[in-house]
């Protein structure tokens, strides 16, 4: 079982579009063991994206990023960190596969929706970063043993 770190970003928030795609990841079979709003900072986003740092496109993702709140989620499941990026799709929302959720919703690779932690130890520094160990829930659903 993993446990993946999910930004729903400003697009996501701004479109009205946080429900719909909470409602893919749970259709899928995932589980939300934490879910929050937070305003990011200057900092975070630093320290986020920091091996994007030098790329001509870093301060348009950083006033982006802050631009207005984003959801931040901690979901879990078997495989969870690589299910949660093929069902979020290619990173520019133009290579998405239809069916991905940025294959459905987005259309700029600047907007692409969410992010995604992309390994086990990605996952670990990024829950960190966002959660603080606090507020993610170790919980049982009555789904559990029929998934
Ligand atoms: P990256 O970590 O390469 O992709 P992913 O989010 O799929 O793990 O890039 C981080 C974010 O940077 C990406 O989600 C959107 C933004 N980005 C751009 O705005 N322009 C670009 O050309 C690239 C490669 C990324």
């Amino acid at each position: 079982m993993q446990t993946t770190l999910i930004l729903l970003k400003p697009d996501t928030v701004q479109r009205s579009l946080i429900w719909k795609v909470i409602a893919r990841l749970e259709r899928k079979g995932l589980k939300i063991n934490g879910l929050k709003m937070m305003q990011l900072d200057d900092a975070i986003i630093n320290e986020h994206y920091d091996f994007l740092m030098d790329k001509p496109f870093f301060p348009m993702l950083k006033e982006y990023m802050t631009s207005c709140p984003v959801v931040a989620l901690a979901v879990s499941g078997e495989n969870a960190i690589s299910v949660v990026r093929t069902v979020a799709g290619a990173t520019n929302p133009q290579e998405a596969q239809p069916g991905t959720i940025r294959g459905d919703f987005g259309m700029t690779i600047d907007a692409n929706i969410m992010h995604a932690s992309d390994s086990e130890d990605t996952a670990k520094v990024e829950l960190q970063r966002f959660f603080k160990g606090q507020d993610v829930f170790e919980y049982s659903k009555i789904s559990d043993d029929t998934l």
